[in-house]
């Protein structure tokens, strides 16, 4: 098993480092256009190997995508990373060249793989992957909503002084500030609503703080964060590699499900060896509909952004 990721940034390095440390594949490539950058990244991640007990080779390579050659995965980091008070949505015009080339340029070596999109804006870049490579749309996964899922997790574990681990809770929708959907009605603590054990007032802080947990982040770092982002793109190529038919939320192409048509947003889907194998309806009540097609009408107009380009 091959797997590449490319970018060598800070999200791409995390993503690569847990790929490797989960030996999730024989071989790894990281690819950058910074010269010598993804060479170096591989080293140093490839030296933690005596350390941590991992048999994955690593290579790295400048803009190379011959060494990329055969990958079953391959992972999306390219673009530039948001700075404080940005949101996601304006790094469009520069990531969405990168994006694409990339994508086509992936494409040229690896028929076969399946790509996963951790690029921002993350719902406009994976339409904009699935659009440029004309892919099957099961092969082309945005990780956003598994990482909003587990932030949101996060928020609810500090306030109910429980494991994050004991927590089902989803965000639907767009990976964006405003467009982001935390599902609180339904998220549980071991099966028990947790609801029932938080105030309207508290649910509302945790809903407010999942959405804007990105930005949160970048203006607490100066640049956008990489341990989660990271973690939860190596989770998504996990749940692919060992055909682990985990329900994450994620970023897909809807052609009807949750009344939406030729858009690719967040929503509940199982992953395996095929990418995304199936979408999962939720019973969304009135309210959360309202929220989802709201959403959806702002990713729509952040994709027609992309004809003007
Ligand atoms: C985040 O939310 C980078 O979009 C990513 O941190």
């Amino acid at each position: 098993m091959k797997i590449t990721v490319v970018g060598a940034g800070a999200v791409g390095a995390t993503t690569a480092d847990n790929i490797a440390r989960k030996e999730l594949a024989s071989e790894l490539v990281i690819l950058d256009i910074k010269e010598g950058f993804a060479e170096g990244k591989a080293q140093d991640i490839q030296q933690t190997a005596a350390l941590l007990g991992f048999d994955t080779r690593i290579t790295g390579t400048t803009g190379d995508y011959s060494k990329t050659a055969g990958s079953s995965v391959v992972v999306i980091t390219s673009g530039i990373p948001r700075k404080p008070g940005m949101t996601r949505e304006e790094l469009i015009g520069t990531n969405a060249g990168i994006v694409k080339g990339v994508a086509e340029n992936i494409l040229k070596h690896s028929p076969e793989a399946i790509i996963v999109v951790i690029s921002n804006p993350m719902d406009t870049m994976t339409y904009l992957a699935l659009q440029s490579t004309g892919l099957p749309k099961n092969r082309i996964i945005g990780m956003g909503g598994t990482l909003d899922s587990a932030r949101f997790k996060y928020q609810l574990s500090q306030t109910l002084g429980c494991s994050a681990g004991d927590l089902n809770a989803v965000v639907v929708g767009g990976h964006g500030d405003t467009t982001m959907i935390p599902l609180i009605r339904m998220a549980t603590w071991n099966s028990v609503p947790v609801t029932n054990f938080l105030s309207k007032e508290q649910q509302d802080k945790i809903v407010a703080d999942t959405m804007v947990g990105g930005a949160t982040l970048t203006k607490l770092l100066g640049t956008s964060a990489w341990y989660a982002p990271g973690a939860a793109g190596a989770a998504v190529v996990e749940a692919i590699v060992r055909d682990e038919k985990k329900l994450f939320t994620a970023c897909v192409y809807l052609d009807g499900e949750y009344g939406q048509k030729d858009i690719c947003m967040g929503v509940p889907v199982v992953v395996g060896k095929n990418g995304w194998e199936k979408i999962v309806e939720f019973n969304l009540n009135d309210e959360e509909k309202a929220a989802f097609s709201k959403s959806a009408d702002a990713v729509r107009n952040m994709n027609e952004v992309l004809k003007s380009l």
